[in-house]
């Protein structure tokens, strides 16, 4: 899906609309940008005209050198459809069937024939109307997409839900959807289906300044986060200290520190889970004793004395009845043999092994091994692609096993 259009209206946060098409062409996108008439008040064509190196449409009745009716070619020329900003108005326009500018007309044109986004940007208090809410509700039911207003300062001065999710945010959405949209009944693939997920390290406090803890970034268990939201999941991530965004459409995400702490409440909703993802860098030990105090240097060497910390997946393992459980083996060599045995000794469904070196790296190479020892490799692709082909490995499995 190369060919964007993007349409901006009359939003305060038109001007983030130049960075939305500079990212676009950056990633290889082809941009016709359509601007609602009041949208130009806030930026002008010129700039779109020039991030875009395409002409900007705004009136129906510009005569064009192709004697087209624009509307329609334009409608026929997109894959997709972006509106960043989305106002009240808009959304009002568009979901009570208004046609009545160029842009509103190519959307009518384009129905849901296309995949349509709106980047919904408004005032809080727009945003809470119940109007608002009835005509998402009605677009959504048709098939158009939102991407949700984050909360932050809004132009009107208000620290509040309505500020336009940022660029780069926009796009990604963007780019995974052209990801999962492949996949056979995406939205619905996962629906009433509950993840647990446990990501990121665990940090083991030594004294109130010092911990133990490990490399990972927990970038691959947040990609299966977004992917399993993307599938139509219901998911609660548990998290340990990570650098990165929580990621959107999340039912619960809870934050912890130590592997005890990740523990108690892994086993708090296990019960209530049908798959549970171990994606977590756990630590296996941790100090026997926390000192309150700061532990001062001595002209001495310094023990400390590590005792073992709960293996939560083994545990889980034990506990499992209906829930299917997924598990990570990041190792330096012998990297099947030694996923296998955690497998059986974990008594997991599902394994995925990969090598210990590419921890806080973008791309990765897998193997996800099954309990009936059978395996996939899926070579050299990005996190967030990996976490979609690791979610279609689960419902595979899944399926085995209602057929058995
Ligand atoms: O550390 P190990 O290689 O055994 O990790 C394999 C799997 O077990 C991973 O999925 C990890 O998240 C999980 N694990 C855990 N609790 C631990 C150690 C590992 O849940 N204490």
């Amino acid at each position: 899906m190369k060919n964007i259009l993007l349409g901006v209206t009359g939003g305060i946060a038109a001007f983030k609309s130049a960075s939305i098409v500079s990212l676009l062409k950056k990633k290889g996108y082809n941009v016709k940008v359509v601007m609602t008439k009041n949208a130009t008040n806030i930026i002008g064509p010129l700039t779109l005209e020039t991030l875009s190196r395409n002409r900007i449409y705004v009136d129906m009745w510009d005569t064009n050198p192709h004697y087209e009716v624009e509307h329609i070619s334009l409608a026929d020329w997109a894959d997709m459809v972006l509106i960043a900003p989305a106002t009240y108005n808009i959304i009002g326009k568009v979901a009570n069937g208004i046609a009545d500018d160029m842009l509103t007309t190519i959307l009518s044109a384009i129905s849901v024939r296309k995949p349509v986004f709106f980047a919904l940007a408004m005032n809080v208090n727009m945003y809470e109307n119940p109007i608002l809410k009835e005509n998402v509700d009605k677009l959504k039911s048709y098939g158009y997409r939102f991407i949700e207003a984050e909360e932050g300062l809004l132009a009107c001065n208000y620290v509040a839900k309505g500020r336009m999710s940022e660029p780069k945010d926009i796009v990604e959405e963007i780019e995974r959807y052209n990801i999962y949209s492949k996949i056979e009944n995406c939205d619905t693939t996962l629906k009433g289906k509950k993840l647990l997920i446990t990501s990121g390290r665990t940090k083991e406090n030594i004294d109130p300044i010092r911990y133990l803890s490990n490399n990972s970034s927990g970038k691959m268990g947040y990609c299966l986060v977004q992917a399993a939201v993307d599938l139509g999941a219901e998911v609660t991530l548990i998290s340990g200290p990570t650098n990165l965004d929580i990621p959107k459409g999340l039912k619960n995400f809870i934050s912890v520190e130590s592997a005890i702490q990740m523990y108690e409440k892994v086993d708090e909703y296990f019960k209530d889970t049908d798959i549970f993802i171990a994606c977590a860098a756990v630590a296996d030990y941790r100090p026997k004793e926390y000192k309150k105090e700061k532990i001062k240097k001595s002209d001495s060497d310094l023990t400390i004395e590590l005792v073992r910390n709960p293996d939560i997946l083994a545990e889980m393992g034990k506990k499992k009845d209906k829930q299917l459980l997924v598990g990570f083996a990041a190792e330096t060599n012998d990297i099947k043999k030694n996923a296998l045995k955690k497998l059986e000794k974990k008594n997991l469904d599902i394994i995925v092994a990969n090598n210990a070196s590419t921890m806080g790296t973008d791309s990765n190479t897998i193997e996800v091994i099954k309990r009936d020892k059978s395996s996939v490799e899926i070579k050299q692709k990005n996190k967030i692609e990996l976490a979609y082909d690791i979610l279609l490995e689960v419902i595979l499995e899944l399926k085995k096993d209602k057929n058995e």
